[in-house]
């Protein structure tokens, strides 16, 4: 199959197969990676315009009662050291991002069991009353009865990659845990209400051209409101330390695809991609992506959620990422959007 007629057909909005998509995350580098990059390029600002959309996460609990292989902080990891941010420590730092006028909260933790749904529904409830924000909560996989008190609680939004969508590869890497679980908790999401998020790594040990063609039809197929997608980065104290990182290219086109097959998604520039390329946040902004997601965390904290290690900010505090954050897209000529940055779809409009 010829690359530059899939990149036509995709071009023109039509549907593409899974065939099509492995062509194009085979783009030979050079002037197909130039104009496929160019086209995502194109339908980000087409359906996006020019802003960035800044999340702001505060990751309040690095306790995970999984054992995921590519994870800093999979529970037998024993040499981390845990920690829970105090109730108030967490109001503080979403003055903080009400101060820098950020729309957006990201509440993301391990899968801590400490926290009940009905203390995860207060924390939301107290984050929002803080400000005019969006929240987005990232706890992992729980009863629906704890995604529907979060809901209630005000949450907007829910982040629950699928990580890989081969679900042997899926078992293997999350030993416990199953491919069919996730996918029935991203549904319940879906029924509640929630913006749903979703996405996966790129370069994980025994993943194939085709299972990242599968993971983007899955976005799609789950008609998420984002997706992040970013490179396998390995971390010394996991079994995959001697893994190879993913690579960039193939991170950068994946993110592009995704642009082409889901042109309403908000897709982040990642901070692994930040962590595998000093350029890697700037690159992802040129091929797709609309989103950053700058780290509120104390510093104090900052450098026990080690989930890969030299984490794209992690030696730095809020103030800090903020800015070098803010400098980059300016220098992009891209600007800060002011808004929650809710997806842009009809029903989610607020
Ligand atoms: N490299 C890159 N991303 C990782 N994640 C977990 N471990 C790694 C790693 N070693 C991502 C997963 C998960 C999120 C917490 O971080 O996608 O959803
Ligand atoms: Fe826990 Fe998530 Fe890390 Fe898996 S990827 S060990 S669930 S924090």
């Amino acid at each position: 199959q010829q690359f530059s007629q899939v990149l036509e057909k995709a071009s023109m909005g039509s549907e593409l197969t899974k065939e099509d998509i492995v062509t194009l995350l085979q783009a030979l580098p050079g002037e197909e990676e130039e104009q496929l990059f160019q086209l995502a390029d194109k339908v980000r600002r087409e359906n996006h315009g020019d802003a960035v959309h800044l999340r702001g996460i505060i990751e309040f609990s690095n306790y995970c009662r999984n054992d995921c292989h590519y994870c800093g902080l999979r529970r037998s990891n024993k040499d981390l050291k845990r920690y829970r941010i105090p109730m108030e420590e967490i109001i503080e730092a979403a003055r903080y991002a009400a101060a820098l006028g950020y729309g957006t909260i990201v509440l993301q933790a391990g899968e801590d069991p400490y926290y009940s749904g009905e203390q995860l529904a207060d924390m939301i409830r107290r984050v929002k009353e803080v400000g005019d924000f969006a929240v987005t909560v990232c706890v992992g996989e729980r009863s629906r009865e704890d995604y529907e008190l979060m809901r209630k609680a005000g949450a907007d939004r829910y982040l629950l990659k699928h990580e890989t969508a081969d679900p042997e590869l899926f078992a293997q890497m999350r030993p416990g845990t199953s491919f069919e679980e996730r996918i029935k908790r991203l549904n319940w999401l879906r029924e509640l209400g929630f913006q749903v998020g979703s996405g996966n790594m790129i370069g994980l040990p025994g993943q194939t051209v085709e299972t990242l063609a599968e993971d983007i039809l899955l976005l799609k197929e789950l008609d998420v409101e984002m997706a992040g997608i970013g490179p396998f980065i390995p971390h010394h104290q996991t079994p995959l330390k001697d893994c190879g990182p993913g690579d960039l290219k193939l991170t950068l086109k994946a993110l592009a695809v995704a642009r082409l097959v889901l042109p309403l998604a908000h897709l982040p520039a990642t901070t692994a991609v930040g962590t595998l390329h000093p350029e890697g946040r700037k690159l992802a902004l040129s091929c797709g992506a609309n989103v950053i997601m700058p780290n509120l965390s104390p510093a104090t904290y900052r450098q026990m959620y080690q989930i890969y290690p030299e984490k794209a900010g992690s030696k730095e505090d809020a103030d800090e990422s903020h800015e070098r954050i803010t400098t980059l897209v300016k220098e992009m000529g891209r600007q800060i959007s002011t808004g929650r940055g809710d997806s842009p779809k009809e029903h989610f409009k607020n």
